[in-house]
């Protein structure tokens, strides 16, 4: 099983989700592999973001990603492509149908694709808000949030 996270900037919540998965994951056992990109570029080659790096580290995850772009093989190398809110999700979705790659193969591209935070079923818990322009609440949150959707995916894949 291989799983790909994808927010904006591949700095803040898409490693994050890349560190805490890694951990969760392994804890139960479930062997699988984990990786992160953005939509945009703005922070190719870049560490995560310190804020990120630090809050995370608190809880024992260990971020040392390094920023890259999302790409259309992307979708051929991972199983799963797990986007933090509805903006990526609306790239992700742009970037398989201009490929004009996916006549034919829709239906198991379309499949790898979804929003991390779908699997909670929560009617309340529409994405994983952008902590960017936020705080220390914020950055705390995606971490909650990740941990929550960590273990509703683990769940899922448990033998
Ligand atoms: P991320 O957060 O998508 O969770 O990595 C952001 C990081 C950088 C920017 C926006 C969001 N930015 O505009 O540079």
């Amino acid at each position: 099983m291989k799983i790909l996270f994808v927010c904006l900037g591949n700095i803040c919540r898409s490693p994050t989700a890349e560190a805490v998965f890694r951990q969760i994951f392994a804890q139960a056992g479930i062997a699988a592999s984990f990786d992160s990109a953005g939509t945009a570029d703005y922070h190719v080659g870049e560490l995560s973001d310190p804020r990120s790096i630090a809050h995370a580290e608190r809880r024992g995850y260990i971020m040392e990603h390094l920023g890259r772009q999302v790409t259309r093989a992307d979708f051929d190398l991972f199983d799963l492509v797990l986007a933090m809110d509805r903006s990526n999700h609306r790239h992700l979705l742009r970037l398989v149908q201009d490929s004009g790659q996916d006549a034919g193969q829709a239906p198991s591209v379309h499949s790898k694709l979804h929003l991390v935070t779908e699997i909670l079923n929560d009617p309340e818990i529409k994405e994983v808000p952008d902590p960017y322009y936020g705080g220390a609440q914020e950055f705390e949150h995606v971490l909650d949030l990740l941990e929550r959707c960590a273990q509703a995916w683990c769940e899922k894949f448990a033998p």
